[in-house]
């Protein structure tokens, strides 16, 4: 299904990204090397050896269970201060090799400071570190996102929220609800969400991809979401819809992600085909660029090669990124002048 020449072509297209994890966006390689340094106990200090324990591998079960277990696994290598601000400079670099432009990276302190036991400021510290680091000498614009899983306490969540709060002036923009949808609910965090929508973060959930249309609406109505993480269920209810386009709401579709996370069942049956057409604005992401093995280049390809765009799709969903992107209408004004002429400059 590989078409080499589109790839190529869309690896040198200029690119938004508003949904990648930092926590699976690791390099595999930085990974072992890191085990090594630390003396993390593996049979042998190779890439073959770790992969199936932080990706998804092709005759896996594809489910919420096996695609979260990656993440207890990749939080074992967070082991100090250097191994963060080097995993956050790696993977703006990653995203600028691939011709990214702009990119909102979503990370979780909760995981960064597992090993560690530091202070969430610390690690969010850290991360703004590395991030800077990448930026001084690579093409990107990136902006950070704190992200809080459902199946981990409210009281943790409102510790996050509070330390990334102190991170606004260091390109912190917004707060994120991630993790376990099918068996825990966003409504316990509609507080700590309602706080940072006060406190002037953007804020974006994970919902509709792991449970259906109902989850999505909760995301909205009690969290104040402005964006949904994935939201692909939403097509099961025409009128949600509406509901989202009325409001303004954006989707962060991951279109690998949702086949290797069970969310959708086979590519044919993805919720994107239709989404591609519809009411509200969709943007495309890769989620997990390590757990999936992916770049963005490769959700643009495949959005064409087994969701059946256009490269004038594909276009139409670039410029709904930015407009969507947690930055002030300036800062998207010039974003969307800079991808048009490098669009053109491109083709
Ligand atoms: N869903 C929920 N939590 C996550 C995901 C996801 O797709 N990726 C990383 N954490
Ligand atoms: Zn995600």
């Amino acid at each position: 299904m590989t078409d080499p020449q589109l790839f190529q072509q869309l690896r040198a297209w200029p690119k938004v990204e508003l949904h990648r994890h930092l926590e699976g966006s690791v390099r595999l390689a930085t990974l072992v090397e890191v085990a090594q340094a630390y003396g993390i106990e593996m049979p042998e200090y190779s890439l073959e050896t770790l992969r199936p324990f932080v990706q998804m591998m092709p005759e896996e079960t594809r489910s919420s269970q096996h695609f979260l277990a990656k993440f207890l696994t990749i939080r074992q290598f967070f082991r100090s201060a250097e191994v963060i601000r080097r995993v956050a400079r790696e993977a703006v670099e990653d995203a600028a090799a691939d011709n990214v432009l702009y990119m909102e990276l979503r990370f979780t302190p909760p995981a960064l400071s597992n090993i560690l036991r530091c202070a969430y400021a610390d690690v969010i510290g850290w991360v703004c570190e590395g991030v800077a680091q990448a930026m001084a000498t690579a093409a990107i614009q990136v902006r950070l996102i704190v992200s809080v899983n459902r199946h981990e306490p409210v009281a943790t969540a409102e510790q996050v929220l509070e330390a990334a709060l102190a991170f606004r002036q260091q390109g912190v923009v917004a707060f994120d609800l991630a993790g376990n949808e099918r068996d825990y609910p966003a409504a316990p965090f509609a507080g700590v969400f309602q706080r940072a929508r006060a406190e002037g973060l953007g804020v974006t959930v994970h919902a509709g991809e792991w449970a259906g249309a109902e989850s999505v609406k909760v995301a909205v109505e009690h969290l104040g979401a402005q964006r949904i993480g994935h939201g692909i269920r939403s097509v099961e209810d025409p009128a949600l819809l509406d509901w989202l386009a009325e409001r303004g709401l954006v989707l962060e579709v991951c279109p690998t992600s949702n086949v290797h996370s069970g969310a959708v069942g086979h590519w044919d049956d993805h919720p994107l085909r239709v989404l591609n057409h519809s009411v509200v604005p969709v943007t495309i992401n890769t989620d997990d660029p390590l757990v999936s093995d992916i770049c963005l280049s490769d959700e643009l390809h495949v959005a064409i090669t087994r969701l059946g765009m256009t490269l004038a799709d594909l276009k139409k969903h670039t410029r709904a990124a930015i407009n969507a992107a947690f930055l002030p209408v300036s800062e998207r004004q010039r974003l969307l002048a800079r991808w048009d002429s490098l669009l053109t400059a491109n083709v």
